[in-house]
């Protein structure tokens, strides 16, 4: 362990400016001008496996590329499959960075820059596990597979398909997912649980154009108010969302589970301080952790209709918009939810009004074993360099491939180094660069632990 820990107090000035340079690549995956930068970012990280002795393939998918790399063979020694994904979210809004997006910056013992903690930073503390082991040990002593993705944050279209048309790649004594936090900087944790989601958008047309406001207010149907009527519907002030049959699945979370989450340094006071609100909303007989990690939602993203230019315009707008999605929890099902959403719309649709759903994709959400060897060495591994064993938790987030990597039975252990307050998607995004030094330890001697069988 000391030796790992050596060398990153050895090479801690490289790796942040190797880490930065990684990060100033603008790999916008849902961006189309940023293609080339997606291919950019991807080219960047093969160098860096390449150099650990990998063979990295570069597999084309319709949209940005996939990287499969794989370690030189170690016969005897178990398989580890990591995955991670190169690709970022937009900057936006751009005018609330401190420091800009793409020009990494440290402040206060923080590094800030878009995907610093999702997910280059965390794969780049991966990678620069390997590079200890190698540099401590000559060889790494285990078989390395990685996959690394560049459609993560816009649905893993491409990975899909690859793992379904190829679920050996998946084979696997243990599968590392780096993308997710711990729960609190002192309190190590590991996601057994994660949520799905569903994305649609509805559409509403009530006229065949604007009409004048005076002339027919108060008769003609206003598209803008019949689409708020239609999502109010869907779902009340009460947080209760009513698709029917959509709760049929829903496992609630074992009294023990509960318990354990109740007890967690994640409180509901500091949770209100880090959203920045006054008060928590949705189903109020659900604890706060409860509602955001097993109950499902239904969200609204965006709205788009009428006239919100300057000044006023008295119009009666014939078209709204409304961009949503559903998070799924274990055991739904991402196709049988959208279905029960567009069956839901269609019924409550007013006759007068021509409604349209479209699904634009579903992911499952995923459960993972915590009695399996890897997530074990895991929590070894936390206990060696935080001093802490693991607490099982769950995210309220989504990780598209996660069920597929299970597709073959190797547990899925999903730990990632980030913070709560890492602020993903958002303006300021950071990693705490001592999460990430002592990440470096960790994931090495989880390596370790896992092939000196
Ligand atoms: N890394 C996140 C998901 C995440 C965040 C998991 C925090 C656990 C803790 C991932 O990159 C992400 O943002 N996923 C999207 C998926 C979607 C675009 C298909 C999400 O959850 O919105
Ligand atoms: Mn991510
Ligand atoms: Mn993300």
């Amino acid at each position: 362990m000391s030796t790992l820990a050596d060398f990153v107090t050895r090479e801690r000035s490289r790796l942040l400016a190797d880490l930065s340079d990684w990060l100033r690549i603008p790999s916008i995956s849902t961006l189309p001008e940023h293609a080339a930068d997606c291919r950019r970012a991807a080219a960047w990280i093969a160098g860096r496996l390449e150099r650990l002795g990998c063979r990295v393939t570069t597999v084309e998918t319709g949209g940005h590329p996939i990287l499969w790399a794989v370690g030189p063979e170690v016969k005897g020694a178990p398989t580890v499959l990591c995955y991670g994904h190169y690709d970022v979210q937009p900057p936006d809004p751009v005018a609330e960075w401190i420091s800009p997006a793409f020009e990494p910056t440290v402040r206060d013992g923080m590094l800030f820059a878009r995907g610093t903690a999702d997910d280059k930073g965390q794969v780049f503390c991966v990678v620069a596990a390997l590079e200890a082991l190698e540099a401590t040990r000559g060889s790494l002593p285990f078989n390395l597979r990685y996959l690394i993705e560049g459609e993560e944050e816009t649905g893993s279209q491409g990975l899909t398909d690859l793992l379904t048309r190829e679920p050996d790649r998946t084979r696997a004594d243990a599968v590392l997912v780096t993308d997710t936090n711990i729960v609190a900087p002192g309190q190590p944790s590991a996601d057994v649980g994660l949520r799905g989601i569903v994305h649609a958008e509805i559409h509403v047309r009530t006229l065949k154009a604007d009409l004048h406001s005076g002339i027919y207010g108060g008769a003609a149907p206003n598209a803008i108010e019949t689409l708020l009527h239609l999502l109010e519907k869907l779902k009340g002030e009460d947080g209760r969302i009513r698709i029917p049959g959509f709760y049929d699945r829903v496992k609630r979370p074992t009294a023990k589970e509960l318990k354990a989450w109740r007890a967690l340094p994640m409180k509901e006071k500091g949770f209100k301080e880090e959203a920045g609100t006054k008060a928590l909303v949705g189903e109020k007989k659900y604890h706060f952790i409860e509602r955001i990690w097993s109950r499902p939602t239904f969200e609204v993203h965006g709205i788009v209709g009428g006239y919100t230019g300057a000044g006023s315009k008295t119009v009666i707008p014939a078209e709204a918009t409304a961009k949503i999605s559903l998070r799924l929890v274990p055991d739904q099902r991402g196709r049988e939810a959208g279905a029960q959403l567009v069956q839901a719309v269609r019924r409550l649709a007013p006759k007068y009004a021509e409604v349209t759903v479209q699904v634009f994709s579903t992911v499952d959400p995923a459960a993972t074993p915590l009695d399996s060897r890897p997530f074990r060495m895991m929590d070894a591994a936390f206990r060696e360099v935080w001093g802490k064993g693991i607490a099982p938790i769950r995210s309220g987030g989504s990780i598209p491939i996660v069920p597929l990597l299970q597709q073959r039975g190797a547990p899925v252990v999903m730990a990632g180094i980030g913070l709560p307050d890492d602020r993903l998607h958002a303006p300021n995004e950071k990693l705490t660069l001592d999460q990430l030094w002592k990440g470096i330890v960790l994931f090495g001697r989880w390596f370790e632990l896992l092939g000196d069988r």
